[in-house]
């Protein structure tokens, strides 16, 4: 018996709540055998034990049918998670949500509301509880895109209820305004507010929380990362060299605001013909490995063009739900996967902190305020930004 059968024998064992086995996951570490003992470390991502006490029983079930007697697997599971939610410098103004994945990109249009709505459906499908903020307020796609478009959410005093749709809790602006209204808001009142979807939205206890950035690197960014401890970081990009150049953009405010990085969607990518199936190249492919590489991270998904995932967005009906089997499908499905797997793996080790960037401005100062002048200066003439 080799190493290579025992690996073998070891894939039909698939980690609880997703589709992929231990050994792509790369868990099974240290496979030793000795005639017809055979021992091996599992080191897994989750604390949790009911998942632990599955890998054992299935791992062993497999491998005695391989004829072993004495099976030794040990699983090395991180230790708890060290209490993150409001710690004593973060902050976390939404600790009923277990985990929060920022989707941003440096430009408009390359899919990112795309990538939020079929990754939150993904996991949700994956029996995670999540939820999708639509934190675009110039731009909000995401209640077409779920087909909640012409659904109006309920208030309960001063909170509102989620609007639901495919298993997963949805709050947008779109949703609480009349459609075709635009907003002509100062970034102050972005920044309130982003605070109230997160604080005043009855979202239940959920496992993760998506939220759909508006483009770029702005007010709205930094005033989530300040308000909650944002566990992931996803940058969407398309392939073309100056989508790329944004990308770059996008990681290095994540590595500003403290934020994971869990990769990069590289959406766009390739072009799959409806007729014949084929994938051809119309934007470059592959162009995102290296940039990915230079922050550090990788690429998680490459989705292809492709009209059915434009028609599942336009008609409120996402692919990852309404055409399961399709290769997009599984890619976002696969994507899906690693995301929770980088979370586990996030909280596993402590959890994302937001401390180091908060406001360092006392309460009631803005932060453009100069000092107090001089008994005698001249009078200050103010900085403009109220
Ligand atoms: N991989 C894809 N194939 C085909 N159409 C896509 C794909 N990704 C996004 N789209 C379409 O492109 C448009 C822009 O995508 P969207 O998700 O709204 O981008 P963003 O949120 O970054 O502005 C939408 O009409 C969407 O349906
Ligand atoms: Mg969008």
């Amino acid at each position: 018996m080799t190493q290579e059968n025992v690996l073998e024998a070891l894939k039909n064992v698939t980690y609880p709540g997703f589709t992929k086995d231990i050994v792509t996951f790369g868990f099974v570490k240290d496979v030793v055998i000795d005639g017809q003992t055979v021992s091996l470390a599992l080191d897994i991502t989750s604390s949790a034990d009911e998942v632990k006490a599955q890998l054992i029983e299935e791992g062993t079930k497999e491998l005695q049918k391989l004829g072993f007697d004495n099976i030794t697997i040990n699983v090395q599971a991180p230790q708890a998670p060290k209490q993150m939610s409001n710690s004593v410098s973060g902050k976390n103004i939404a600790p009923h949500v277990k985990s929060f994945v920022m989707v941003s990109s440096g430009k408009g249009g390359v899919g990112k509301s795309t990538t939020s709505v079929n990754l939150a459906v993904a996991m949700a499908m994956q029996g995670k509880k999540v939820g999708l903020l639509d934190a675009d307020i110039y731009g909000p796609n995401i209640p077409r895109m779920m087909g909640v478009n012409d659904q109006k959410p309920e208030i309960q005093g001063n909170k509102v209820q989620p609007l639901k749709a495919y298993g997963v809790e949805i709050m947008s602006m779109g949703s609480l305004m009349e459609s075709g209204q635009s907003l002509i808001w100062r970034g102050s009142m972005i920044m309130k507010a982003i605070e109230q979807f997160l604080r005043d939205i009855l979202w239940s206890e959920l496992d993760v929380l998506v939220i759909d950035m508006p483009p770029g690197t702005g007010d709205a960014q930094l005033t989530l990362a300040q308000s909650v401890p944002v566990t992931a970081g996803i940058t969407v990009t398309t392939p073309q060299e100056v989508s790329l150049d944004d990308s770059r953009r996008s990681l290095d405010m994540f590595q500003k605001l403290h934020i994971p990085t869990a990769g990069i969607i590289e959406n766009m990518s390739g072009f799959i013909c409806p007729s014949c199936d084929e994938e051809s190249d119309i934007f470059g492919m592959g162009t995102t490995e290296p940039v990915a590489k230079e922050y550090d991270t990788e690429v998680i998904a490459r989705i292809p063009i492709e009209p059915a995932i434009r028609v599942g967005g336009d008609t409120g009906m996402p692919i990852t739900y309404h055409q399961p089997d399709s290769q997009t499908a599984k890619r976002y499905q696969e994507a899906a996967s690693n995301l929770l797997i980088f979370i586990d793996k996030v909280n596993a080790e402590g959890g994302a902190d937001n401390s180091a960037v908060q406001p360092t401005t006392p309460p009631g100062v803005s932060a453009c305020s100069t000092p107090a002048p001089a008994k005698e200066a001249p009078k200050h003439e103010g900085c403009g930004c109220n």
